[in-house]
């Protein structure tokens, strides 16, 4: 009689655990933290790390001046991909030292973490322009910590791939820079080329290293990582294999994308095929995403067309790329990661999370929800 008693309490209590419904979603809503504090993780991305993921992003202050780093890389962690703990400030930027590249007010954005199993080291890369500069220096810098919520050591900043051409290079490129300009697009008597590629920023910053602005780390099944950034004057995407230290650039790289102005790019690997999220090139305004996919991480990359389909699919939902997280577990499931930035007040800015979902062909596509939970997955 008690055996029985103790059985159905069991049953009932696994009933009851069962039928909890799963925490929600809400795109574009306050995502309050395990303090009640809206999360502080903008232009971020997700890395998943012994059984919990880790969301780092720009910590944002409050007004236009939170569109410059004061603070740093923000760190939460989670199991669920909902309830998120403040795990603090995984890299910070430097205070009082005005010659450090990292200096407080300069422009720190769109931090990705990956972890370097070889060297048990976290490392985060991040669009770098320097204080006061605009954006001029268009740099990439690294960072790297033993931990994965840091603290993170700032290691360098740079231009990728000096000295490197692209696997796809062409001849003009190799050119000088001016003789180029002036004899094949201007018939030698100077004017200001239209076409970008003929201004073969490419050549002009072959020494230097390339421009690195909106970025995003990808790393393959097989442990190569790759760096994906806009360049040349954000006209051209270079999509670039990663030193085996995850620190560098290795010099192995294409131009995709050439003309395209593409920002914030977001790669994902789905049956065999890679894909890339990304935007047009509007700053903080959100513009018609574009999606494109190729059967290798080089190409040929071919575009899809915006992935948004229904009302608002024109402005991204009022969001633009910034990662495309795989859930952890299951084969099929993706969530679009993008930011509906706030720049009048930065700290505002708010997270458009949405599941990524896939026609009868195997394309890609992502419809407003304004509320949803990780039971979608179970229905694709
Ligand atoms: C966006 C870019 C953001 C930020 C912004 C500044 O296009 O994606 O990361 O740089 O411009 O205007």
């Amino acid at each position: 009689m008690k055996s029985n008693l103790i059985i159905l309490v069991a049953i009932a209590l696994l009933f009851a655990s069962c039928s909890k419904p799963l925490k929600t979603i809400k795109p574009g809503e306050i995502w309050p933290d395990n303090n009640g504090v809206h999360i502080n993780a903008h232009g971020g991305g997700i890395l998943f790390h012994e059984g919990k993921y880790y969301w780092f992003g720009e910590h944002k202050i409050e007004g236009e001046k939170g569109n410059q780093a004061w603070v740093g890389v923000h760190c939460y962690s989670s199991k669920n991909l909902t309830d998120w703990k403040d795990e603090g400030i995984a890299l910070e930027v430097v205070k009082d030292n005005p010659e450090s590249q990292i200096t407080e007010g300069c422009v720190l954005e769109r931090p990705k973490v990956i972890y370097n199993a070889e060297t048990k080291k976290f490392v985060i890369w991040f669009h770098l322009e320097l204080k006061g500069q605009g954006s001029d220096a268009s740099r990439s810098g690294v960072a790297v910590s033993n931990n994965v919520t840091g603290p993170f050591e700032f290691v360098k900043s740079f231009r990728p791939n000096a000295g490197f051409w692209p696997q796809n290079v062409q001849d003009f490129h190799k050119l000088p820079v001016a003789d180029s300009i002036l004899a094949k697009y201007c018939g030698g008597k100077g004017c200001l080329p239209n076409h970008p590629d003929s201004l073969n920023i490419l050549g002009r910053d072959f020494e230097g290293g390339q421009m690195a602005r909106d970025q995003n780390l990808f790393v393959d099944d097989d442990g190569k990582a790759y760096h994906i950034y806009s360049s040349e004057e954000n006209s051209t995407t270079h999509i670039s294999q990663l030193t085996d230290d995850y620190l560098s650039d290795a010099g192995n790289f294409v131009r995709v994308f050439s003309d395209r102005y593409m920002e914030a790019p977001a790669m994902f690997k789905h049956a065999g095929k890679y894909y890339l999220i990304a935007s047009d090139c509007t700053g903080w305004t959100p513009n018609a995403a574009r999606l494109a996919w190729a059967p290798t991480v080089f190409g040929p990359w071919v575009e899809l067309g915006n992935p948004c389909i229904g009302e608002n699919a024109d402005s991204t939902f009022y969001s633009q790329s910034t990662f495309v997280l795989p859930v952890q577990g299951k084969e099929n499931a993706f969530i679009y990661m993008g930011d509906r930035w706030t720049p009048k007040n930065a700290i505002d800015g708010r997270y458009i999370w949405l599941p990524i979902k896939f026609n009868e062909n195997g394309i890609p596509y992502l419809e407003w929800m304004a509320e949803w939970d990780l039971s979608v997955f179970e229905k694709m």
